[in-house]
């Protein structure tokens, strides 16, 4: 008969929740800095004023199966640090998943920001992130966080092991809208309006 003892799973993960933190099982983790974002902030010239290596934002991921198994779950955290480039909140890479009728969760524990929901069509929409709210990403949309906060914005999100990730259409045609300061507050700014924002 088995005894309890090893009937234990090993290498099972504790998160703190409102830090962000993945701890007790192996896990991935990012640093994306300022200087990895060139092409994906508008104002270069504010970008040169700044240090290529300010932390923008980073990552921490659980993988409790391999990303080629289908029917996984990956869980993990991102913490985007307060701070613009020019008027330009910062904010994630953006991405649209490989398999493009792969869903995700994201919930927000600590700050607030904006969550870009961006379809194949470059339709665009927007939700509203702050502590407690809850973001049902649809497959075949883009999805980019924003910090449009003083303050760290936190936030947990669960996605399939096999969606993967495809940054390279974000990265050639952006998203069709950008996240501005205006007034000292965000607002969206359809990309063909930018230079005359
Ligand atoms: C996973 C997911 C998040 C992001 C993270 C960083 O599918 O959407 O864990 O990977 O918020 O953003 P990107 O990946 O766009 O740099
Ligand atoms: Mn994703």
């Amino acid at each position: 008969m088995m005894t309890f003892a090893k009937a234990l799973i090993e290498n099972q993960p504790t998160l703190q929740w409102f830090a962000g933190e993945l701890s007790g099982a192996p896990v991935h983790k990012s640093v994306t800095n300022t200087g990895q974002l060139a092409g994906f902030f508008q104002d270069k010239v504010s970008l040169a004023g700044i240090d290529p290596a300010t932390v923008v934002y980073r990552v921490e991921w659980w993988e409790p199966v391999s990303p080629t198994v289908e029917g996984g779950l990956f869980w993990g955290s991102t913490i985007i640090e307060p701070g613009r480039v020019g008027n330009e909140y910062f904010m994630t890479r953006g991405h649209f998943h490989t398999i493009r009728n792969r869903a995700e969760y994201y919930c927000t524990v600590q700050g607030n920001g904006m969550l870009l929901l961006m379809d194949e069509l470059r339709n665009i929409k927007v939700e509203i992130m702050s502590p407690g709210s809850l973001h049902y990403i649809p497959g075949g949309f883009a999805h980019r966080a924003v910090n449009t906060g003083d303050t760290a914005l936190c936030f947990w999100a669960c996605w399939p092991s096999d969606a993967g990730h495809d940054y390279e259409t974000v990265a050639s045609k952006g998203f069709s809208a950008r996240v501005l300061s205006k007034n000292g507050k965000p607002v969206l700014v359809p990309e063909e309006a930018v230079t005359e924002a």
